[in-house]
């Protein structure tokens, strides 16, 4: 059987390596998508997953959809000399289930035995390269030398297309939907906003798309999908505020705060950045004056 695999493998390389259009160093795979290191060791599975969906909304570390992909993986780690775990693209959603990070089944598993040991939000599937199995792991855990792995899907995948409301398509607008939150999310730049008041509506002014609000953070697990953007988007401007300036903090959707994060008491009248070397929330005053600091905001909106 394992030969079987190999001998099959080596030819879908030959066929697919013909065909697939990988630039170097990124590595094709037997499904003809390509791979490649994203030098980025010791992530969390939110900030892998947001430095792969960089460049394309559609990137995602490995989906594995077959056993020749999952042999694939474990020799691309060979290849790149690591024996670490990696994170793969699957996470248990919103409703309790395991899925890939476009919202597909998983048909497909190679779990070690015993696993995946929790179901619960919050666990990530990770791929041990020296057996090729799965294992569930908190999505906020860090391996120091683990290597992030991205996948590029050829064209078409774009299942943000199908699952987040359209969007005015001149304001390029890179969708990220997230099956842990159940909500598409994309990372516009702050640096058009002259003033708060403009802030609070730039939501719903970019893309024009349908109920977008600014994302309120009421729990750790957003928190941690916002901490993984801040690795690539650092500042993130957090729309909390404290509009009366008495110390009654908002968020800008109108959402009560009922989880916080502050490095420190924020000041009356603070307004909040993420940076990219905690998670914490680092109280800053509002007349920072948007436009004069390069930094990005985050918008959400309910899918489809
Ligand atoms: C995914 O799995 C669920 C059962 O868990 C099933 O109801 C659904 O039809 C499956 N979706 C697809 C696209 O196969
Ligand atoms: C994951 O780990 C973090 C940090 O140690 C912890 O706060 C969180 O509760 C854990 N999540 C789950 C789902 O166990
Ligand atoms: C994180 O970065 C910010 C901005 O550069 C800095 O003010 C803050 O002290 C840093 N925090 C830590 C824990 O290094």
């Amino acid at each position: 059987m394992g030969h079987c695999i190999f001998g099959l493998l080596l030819l879908f390389n030959i066929i697919f390596g013909l065909y697939a259009q990988c630039e170097d160093p990124e590595v094709a795979g037997p499904n003809g998508n390509c791979y490649w290191d994203e030098e980025k060791d010791g992530a969390d599975w939110y900030t892998a997953s947001s430095v792969c969906a960089f460049v394309v909304g559609d990137n995602s570390v490995p989906k594995v959809t077959n056993a020749f992909v999952n042999s694939f993986l474990v020799k691309l780690a060979s290849d790149l000399g690591t024996t670490e775990p990696f994170w793969l693209s699957a996470a248990v959603d919103y409703s309790g289930k395991w899925k890939w990070f476009d919202s597909t089944n998983l048909t497909f598993t190679n779990w070690a035995p015993g696993e995946p040991k929790n179901s619960q939000l919050g666990y990530c599937a990770l791929f041990d390269p020296q057996s090729g199995k799965w294992r569930s792991e908190n999505c906020s855990a860090t391996h120091k030398s683990g290597k992030t792995i991205c996948e590029q899907f050829s064209k078409g995948l774009s299942h943000y297309d199908k699952l987040c409301p359209d969007s005015k398509p001149d304001d390029n607008i890179n969708y990220d939907y997230s099956i842990i939150l159940n909500k598409c999310l994309y990372v516009q730049p702050a640096s058009v906003w002259g003033s708060w008041e403009l802030f609070g509506n730039a939501c719903q002014d970019s893309g024009e798309i349908k109920d977008a609000k600014h994302l309120s953070i009421h729990d750790d697990i957003t928190n941690q999908w916002v901490y993984g953007n801040a690795q690539l988007n650092e500042p993130i401007f957090l729309s909390i505020h404290d509009p009366n300036g008495d110390g009654t903090f908002q968020w800008m959707d109108g959402s009560k705060v009922d989880y916080t994060k502050w490095v420190s008491p924020p000041p009356a009248g603070s307004c909040g950045l993420m940076y990219a070397n905690s998670s914490s929330w680092y109280p800053t005053p509002c007349d920072f004056g948007f436009g004069s600091q390069d930094g990005t905001y985050i918008c959400q909106a309910p899918p489809k």
